[in-house]
């Protein structure tokens, strides 16, 4: 196992932030993992795990350990007549291993196409999109313990999945190292295509016959109509998760804005899109310093060239302020902020 030292951290974040991490190195079994972990030259520096840097922003050098998970291979582990378990190594393209399902005849994941980063990384903010949620295909999981040098398997109820949640990014953050996820998809497809414009993109595409396929690809035209492509503009998706207010603070916004979008969620909750707060907050399209709001999608902020990792967060900082003044509301990050 090779080992860089101050090395730029540029092409491994689609941020595109040029900072330098002191050591950085691939891994690609666990056992290299582990002898990363416990190199006494490395013993006491902090250590980062880095899978495809889709959802991190640097805003400093990291004076510590980068490790790069590298771990691959799928596999079907057991298969019914109406389900195939795969377990996929957490270095696996998240993008490639669902076109991979998808060809291997399983559905689950196709409304989940396209979305950057791999397999390991996944679970932690339990990825979602299209009305589809990571955790609903996951049957299982296998993390490091830090601490203890032991895997340990983590059960779908006990990785306590919420929306953008997980124990991992959470109670456990920083402690676990997952290794691989155990997915369970199904033979027999169960379309989820309510959601946005998936209909309206299918009927565009002149598609009569539904498949996960057809689906996917639609996700795929949607997205690419509205989210930059990291390899042309320096983003990490959402910077923001979408705020949960209560029915009550939704009748007091609707007599100002009456036509707030929302989504319920519970009888008592319900969940603002976070870019129509920061689009009426007035940042759709703006710029701070080499930082940037896009201008197709608010909820999206951008490197225009050469940003640091400070100017995001300020600007991020700045939109913040401006949607608490004017709604009342706090929007949190999504992206792990380094
Ligand atoms: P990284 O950025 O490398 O890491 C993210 C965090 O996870 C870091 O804290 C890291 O230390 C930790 N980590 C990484 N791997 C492991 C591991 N194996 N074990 C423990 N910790 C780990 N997300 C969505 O949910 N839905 C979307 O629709 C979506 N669209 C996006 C569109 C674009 C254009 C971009 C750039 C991002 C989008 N994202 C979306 C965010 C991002 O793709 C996901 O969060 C993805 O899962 C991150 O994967 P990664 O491998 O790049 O993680
Ligand atoms: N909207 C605006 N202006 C904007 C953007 C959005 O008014 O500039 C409003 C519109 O009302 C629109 C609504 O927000 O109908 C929802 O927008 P969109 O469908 O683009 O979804 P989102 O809520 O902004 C979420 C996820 C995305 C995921 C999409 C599709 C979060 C934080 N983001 O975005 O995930 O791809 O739904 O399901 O939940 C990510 O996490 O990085 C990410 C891209």
């Amino acid at each position: 196992m090779e080992i860089l030292r101050n090395t730029s951290l540029k092409p491994f974040n689609t941020f595109g932030i040029d900072v330098k991490a002191k050591f950085f190195c691939s891994v690609t079994s666990i056992q290299e993992l582990k002898d990363a972990l416990n190199n006494p030259l490395f013993i006491d520096l902090p250590k980062l795990i880095l899978g495809g840097g889709s959802n991190v922003l640097f805003t400093k050098p990291f004076e510590g350990l980068v490790i790069k998970l590298e771990l691959k291979g799928k596999e079907v582990i057991k298969e019914d007549e109406n389900h195939a378990w795969i377990k996929v190594g957490a270095g696996e393209n998240w993008h490639n291993f669902v076109l991979h399902t998808i060809s291997s005849g399983y559905s689950g994941l196709e409304n989940l196409s396209l979305i950057p980063g791999t397999v390991g990384a996944a679970p932690l903010q339990n990825i979602g999109a299209y009305g589809v949620e990571v955790k609903e295909s996951i049957e299982h999981l296998e993390a490091f313990n830090i601490k203890e040098q032991q895997i340990q398997v983590f059960q779908n109820q006990e990785c306590q999945f919420g929306y953008r949640h997980s124990i991992f990014k959470n109670e456990l953050r920083g402690q676990f190292i997952i290794l691989n996820v155990t997915f369970k998809l199904n033979k027999k497809p169960d379309f989820k295509i309510s959601y946005g414009a998936i209909k309206e993109t299918l009927n565009e595409m002149k598609i009569d016959t539904l498949s996960p396929k057809v689906v996917s690809e639609a996700v795929i035209k949607i997205r690419q109509s509205k989210l930059p492509d990291p390899n042309q503009i320096g983003n990490a998706g959402s910077f923001f998760k979408n705020p949960y207010i209560s029915i009550h603070e939704l009748k007091i916004l609707q007599k100002n804005y009456p036509n707030i979008p929302f989504y319920p969620q519970s009888n008592e909750t319900v969940k603002i899109p976070a870019g129509w707060l920061i689009e009426k907050s007035g940042w759709k399209g703006k710029n701070l310093g080499n930082a940037g709001v896009h201008e197709k999608q608010a909820l999206v902020l951008v490197n225009r060239g050469n940003a640091q990792g400070n100017e995001i967060k300020m600007l991020a900082e700045e939109i913040q302020s401006s949607v608490e003044e004017k709604f009342g509301i706090k929007i949190h990050p999504e992206v792990n902020i380094l």
